[in-house]
């Protein structure tokens, strides 16, 4: 059955696993981005070697001429109505690398959902400009819900979700996938690590996004470091325990340090707050990395954190070399790219004009 068969309510019932192969186009790539399960390794490997192909083909003039005549012809929506500066000017500077017009809608206030007009009758008005919709929204399943929307109209394009509410960022994942395989590509790959979560584990979605990413991976550990009422989800845990991944829950950062491979910091997420004050009822000053912390940390594990950071990593710390989170969001504008052109089909012509000129 396609996506198209089944009502809103049908689809929307549907568990994740099917979600994930109704989406899928024939060889496998997705057409919408909506949940970081959706990649596997096999697209994964492709996405980083095209992102590390563009980024070297970008850096001389004919060869970024190349690439923004590719999707001159195409045209992208940002359609951000949630907070943003980095995933916006990522998605943006991936659009204009590879010569796509852009439009961006980031205040509510100014369009015509002010006056009354639904989020769905919106989003088939930018299909009626766009060939794409780069999406990030407070509503956890909004950016599905506008796919199943758009694949039920007469022009069918994709959605890439810039963040779902505090479910998914699978963009973000991709990244800072893109980032670890970096980092470790000359020390043995992607595997037998440990990965230790920092944070707002329980309303931080990047963490639930690259967490189902490393399952990717074989045998990496993962740690969930955080006070107990933002402690990672259940179903998180759920899908590690599915896929026999070992994992460990705890509160006490400085023990975790020595063991890890890679730290994965994140920001307290007080905009989710229930009540004025929650989060800062929560005691987070041990959630911290600074000089000391940095100290307990084995000499080649990477720091990261999808930013933007508030006091958990001291300013001191940006110039040690295993601070990651500079490099890593300048990944997420090339990973980003990767993925744009693949889901436009141009992949395989990038990677020939590599080939041959580099
Ligand atoms: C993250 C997000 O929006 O979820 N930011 C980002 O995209 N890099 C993390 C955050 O806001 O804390």
């Amino acid at each position: 059955m396609r996506m198209t068969e089944y009502t809103w309510d049908a689809y929307a019932a549907l568990p994740l696993d099917t979600k994930v192969e109704l989406l899928a186009q024939r060889d496998g790539t997705p057409f919408h981005t909506l949940f970081a399960q959706q990649f596997n390794r096999g697209i994964l490997d492709e996405l980083g070697t095209l992102a590390t192909e563009i980024r070297t083909i970008a850096k001389s003039r004919a060869g970024m001429q190349f690439l923004q005549s590719l999707l001159g012809h195409k045209r992208a929506m940002l359609y951000f109505s949630q907070p943003s500066s980095r995933t916006f000017l990522s998605f943006l500077s991936a659009c204009q690398i590879l010569g796509l017009g852009t439009g961006e809608l980031r205040d509510a206030s100014t369009s015509s959902e002010y006056k009354g007009e639904s989020r769905e009758d919106s989003v088939r008005t930018f299909s009626s400009y766009f060939d794409m919709i780069i999406m990030r929204t407070p509503e956890k399943g909004l950016a599905e819900h506008m796919a199943w929307v758009l694949s039920n109209s007469e022009r069918p394009i994709p959605i890439i979700n810039a963040g779902s509410g505090q479910d998914q960022h699978p963009t973000q994942a991709l990244l800072d996938i893109y980032t670890l395989q970096r980092s470790f590509e000359r020390r043995g790959g992607l595997r037998d690590r440990t990965v230790v979560f920092v944070g707002d584990l329980a309303r931080g979605r990047t963490v639930r996004s690259l967490s189902a990413l490393l399952l990717n991976y074989p045998n990496i550990e993962q740690v969930f470091v955080a006070p107990a009422p933002l402690q990672i989800g259940r179903d998180v845990l759920d899908a590690l325990d599915a896929g026999g991944v070992r994992y460990r829950l705890g509160d006490d950062l400085a023990s975790a340090l020595p063991n890890a491979d890679a730290v994965y910091m994140t920001r307290i997420q007080d905009e989710w707050d229930k009540e004025q004050g929650e989060s800062a009822k929560i005691d987070t000053s041990r959630f911290h990395i600074g000089v000391e912390e940095m100290k307990l940390l084995p000499p080649d594990a990477v720091l990261m954190h999808p930013l933007p950071r508030r006091a958990e990593i001291s300013v001191e710390v940006d110039h040690d070399p295993r601070a990651m989170y500079w490099r890593q969001m300048r990944n997420g504008m090339w990973i980003r790219a990767a993925l744009i052109a693949t889901t436009f089909g141009f992949g395989r012509r990038i990677h020939e004009y590599y080939r041959e000129n580099l």
